[in-house]
């Protein structure tokens, strides 16, 4: 998988990938983060990128040209090669989005919004954009989104993550709708509280039955609206 993150912040996209296990995956050459940044491409001698929004109102919105020609300059991508598009006015990304993303794309590019937004006009001009959101909430700017997805994305990657299990058992893939059990490792007692029992049985089954019934009880605090119905 080949990542290209057209960014103002450059360095945020890089510091995260080149480190972490998205950094491992790079190393192992089993995929690559690249970025352009459209200030490169502003075609004007104080390097704007932002210009004041037609028909008024708050904020900068981020002009048209430099993010097309940034984005032009990576020459010829895979024909169905996405442009994701970081907005908060999208459909929210989710588990099965990262999982089908991985299986169909050799190549994903994405595109960071800044301040009030970009010209609409992008969305136009260049191939599959697709809008996407991380949630329904605010930030700043789209590097922590693209971070997340990239992230998300990338555990899917054969070799990327060292157990495969560990991807196919999270919440959210698959089948597995529940959030996770809880986790323990040594020591056995750590400030008075004890690791359960049953997980030191060596009894498979019931330590199986024990965490989906944690599960359960996990999904059932936290986000009820996930468990079946019944
Ligand atoms: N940019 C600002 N907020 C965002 C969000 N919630 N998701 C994606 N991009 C964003």
């Amino acid at each position: 998988m080949n990542f290209t993150v057209l960014t103002l912040f450059p360095d945020v996209i890089n510091h995260y990938c080149n480190a972490s296990i998205v950094g491992r995956g790079q190393q192992a050459g089993l995929l690559s983060v690249n970025t352009v940044n459209p200030r490169d491409f502003s075609g004007n001698k104080h390097n704007r990128v932002d210009d004041t929004p037609y028909g008024g109102g708050a904020g900068m919105v981020m002009m048209a040209p430099p993010i097309v020609s940034a984005y032009e300059s990576l020459g010829e991508l895979p024909a169905n090669t996405p442009v994701i598009l970081t907005t908060p006015a999208g459909p929210t990304f989710n588990q099965p989005m990262a999982k089908q993303w991985a299986d169909a794309y050799s190549h994903m590019v994405f595109l960071c919004g800044h301040y009030e937004g970009i010209d609409a006009r992008v969305a136009k001009v260049l191939p599959n954009v697709m809008p996407v959101s991380i949630g329904d909430y605010v930030l700043t700017g789209g590097e922590l989104p693209a971070l997340c997805m990239m992230d998300a994305v990338s555990r899917y990657i054969p070799g990327v993550v060292q157990k495969a299990d560990s991807v196919t058992e999270d919440s959210f893939s698959g089948e597995q709708t529940l959030l996770e059990h809880a986790h323990y490792t040594r020591p056995a007692e750590f400030r008075g509280h004890a690791v359960p029992d049953i997980l030191l049985s060596g009894d498979h089954a019931k330590i199986a039955a024990w965490r989906h019934q944690q599960s359960v009880h996990v999904t059932q605090r936290y986000r009820p609206e996930l468990l079946p119905p019944e």
